[in-house]
Parts: C-alpha cells; structure tokens; sequence
C-alpha cells in the first residue's frame, strides 16, 4: 500500500522545524523512524539541493526573474518527487515535507504575483498528480514570526516586509480553496505539537 504524504507550510521562521522535530522524536522513541522518510523542499537529494542553493544564494537577490525562480522551484521538485517522494511513497513509507507546491502558490503565485493558473501550469509537469494527503498550514503572520528584516543569508528570507506580507495573505487565500488544507495557529509548543498529532492521526499518517 502507498504511504502517506504530509506536507507543512507557513511563512517564514513559523517553527515548521521546531515541530518537524518534535515528530521525528516522537516517532524515534516509539522505534517507527524507519516507516517514515523526512525531506524538505526546494531540496531533498542531492540535485534538488544544488537548485536550492542557487535558488537562495544571497548574492543572486534581484538578479533572478520571478518566473524563472517558479520554474527552478519546480524543476527542484520534480527531482525530488522522482528521485525520493515517489519512491518512498511506493514503498509504503510516509513522507513528511517541509514545504512543497502550497509554498509556490504563496510565494510565487501570490507573493510575486505570477498568480495561481501559472503556478499550476508550470507545476503540473512536476507534480503531476503527486499531491499531499494532507497540507498542515502553520498560521502564524510575519509580524508574530520569529522572522527579521534584512540581514538574512538567504536570498527568500531577504526580502521586504511588504513581500512576507503578502506571502501570508497568500497562504491565507489557500485555506479558503485548497484540497486537504489544516490549519494550525501556533501557541503553547507542546499544545500546539498536539493538535499536529492529532491531525496526523485522523490523516491515518500513523501506521
Ligand atoms: P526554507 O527556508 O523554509 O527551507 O524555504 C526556503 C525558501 O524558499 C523560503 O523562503 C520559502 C521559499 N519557497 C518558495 O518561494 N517557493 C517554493 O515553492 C518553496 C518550496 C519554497
């Protein structure tokens, strides 16, 4: 049987890890690591993460046309899908994501404003029909992020304000329309790392 696949979006510096984290641990102490495979995007494998690195090199920050930066992530997805989601998913394991195609509509579709039929043109060839079970949307707004203007390495993280901004009231326009989309407004950690839990169980994530 296919496995599951679980991504985790929001805005920048959200605590995505931080609960990523906390789900790899409560999966290590119960010995079930090995049935679930933990990935992140743009990366996950080695070309992937080489995209990524051009993708977020600082000293590219105004030099890379917003479409080709959507189809860089793309392309960085599609490797990542046929060389490590994919595979793993027909093994029968569960995949968990950090970030995936929801953070192109945000970033990129809304953000940037490509908008959303581009950004589901130029993914349909990547994804195809690779998409998430379930997407868990940490609803946290920039201003409330542990995210800081300037003086970031990271040419996304760089970014004004104004754009994080918007990339929020993207995710936002997501969760009126997007399949599968669950929110969590983040408050206490573990309180918050239980709703996580929970929604990962009714998704039948748990094996
Ligand atoms: P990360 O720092 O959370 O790993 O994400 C890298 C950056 O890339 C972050 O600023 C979000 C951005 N991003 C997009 O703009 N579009 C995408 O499709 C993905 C996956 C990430």
């Amino acid at each position: 049987m296919k496995g599951k696949f679980v991504t985790v979006e929001g805005g920048e510096r959200v605590g995505k890890s931080t609960y990523i984290g906390m789900l790899r641990e409560y999966l290590e102490e119960r010995g079930l690591l090995e049935s679930y495979v933990f990935t992140r995007e743009p990366g996950g494998g080695e070309i992937a993460e080489r995209i990524r690195g051009i993708i977020l090199d600082k000293s590219y920050f105004g030099k890379i046309s917003y479409r080709t930066e959507a189809l860089l992530y793309a392309a960085a997805r599609c490797q990542h899908i046929d060389g490590v989601i994919l595979p793993a998913l027909n093994a029968g394991k569960n995949v968990i994501c950090d970030r995936y195609i929801h953070s192109s509509f945000a970033y990129q579709g809304y953000a940037r404003k490509l908008g959303a039929e581009y950004v589901t043109a130029i993914n349909g060839y990547a994804v195809e029909n690779c998409m998430p079970d379930a997407v868990i949307f940490i609803d946290l707004p920039p201003e409330k992020a542990y995210w800081r203007e300037g003086g970031s390495e990271d040419r996304m993280e760089n970014e004004k304000a104004e754009f994080h901004r918007a990339v929020y009231e993207g995710f936002k326009e997501l969760q009126k329309s997007a399949d599968n989309f669950f929110t969590v407004t983040p408050k206490d950690k573990n309180e918050t790392f239980g709703k996580i839990l929970n929604l990962l169980k009714d998704t039948g994530f748990f094996l």
